[in-house]
């Protein structure tokens, strides 16, 4: 590897943060197409409203068991204690020119999002059983189950827009993590001075 060139995340993590991606976008397509009449449509792409209803459930436990395997291989990431906070770290990506806080591998934000990933999903994955199995519970609980699984893809889709968003776009030079592995060297230095100074 060039000295420009930091390795950022292993082949493991990215396997499963692509299989995770790629579960999201289809449980997104077939979802939109089971629950509302103005996406009906998108079941097509499927085969069908019943193809869709077996894709849907498939994928969740693919995009299920993808979080959990990606929340264990980060855990002790996004558990370490650091010396940023989330304030430093939004004045920061509001305002890129501004001297990032002293993030490690992952700054006090993506600690966040890494607990607010695996949270969405196990709401996801347990209130998507209870309507796989919609007879196990009695009525007023199961409507709660309809309920906090909108909920939850509502929040869901709040958290990936700015998380996609920060992975792209909004912080230059970061997605090349999920494909190639690696980031510069200047990334590294402005965005994770701590991480950095670690690796070097
Ligand atoms: C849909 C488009 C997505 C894009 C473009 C994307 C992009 C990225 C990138 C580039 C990283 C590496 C960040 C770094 O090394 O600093 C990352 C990390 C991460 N991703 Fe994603 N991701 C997406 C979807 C998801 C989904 C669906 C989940 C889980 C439900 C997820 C959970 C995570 C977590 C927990 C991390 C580590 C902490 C963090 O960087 O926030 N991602 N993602």
């Amino acid at each position: 590897m060039s000295h420009h060139l930091v390795k950022r995340t292993t082949q493991g993590e990215r396997m499963f943060h692509w299989i995770n991606m790629l579960a999201f976008i289809v449980l997104v397509i077939t979802g939109l197409g089971l629950y509302a009449k103005s996406f009906f449509g998108l079941t097509g792409l499927f085969g069908g409203v019943d193809n869709s209803r077996v894709i849907h459930h498939w994928a969740g436990i693919v995009f299920i068991v993808a979080t959990v395997i990606i929340f264990l291989q980060w855990f002790k990431d996004i558990s370490a204690p650091g010396e940023d906070s989330l304030g430093a770290v939004i004045k920061e990506y509001m305002d890129p020119s501004a001297k990032a806080p002293p993030a490690g591998k992952f700054n006090a934000g993506q600690k966040l999002a890494g607990w607010v990933a695996i949270i969405l999903a196990v709401l996801m994955a347990l209130t998507g059983l209870a309507m796989w199995f919609p007879f196990q519970l009695g009525r007023g609980l199961q409507q709660w189950m309809y309920f906090l699984h909108n909920l939850g893809f509502i929040l869901f889709m709040g958290f990936i827009a700015i998380h996609a968003y920060l992975g792209t776009i909004g912080v230059p030079g970061t997605w090349r993590a999920m494909t190639k592995g690696t980031v510069t060297r200047e990334w590294a230095k402005k965005n994770h001075p701590k991480w950095d100074a670690e690796e070097a």
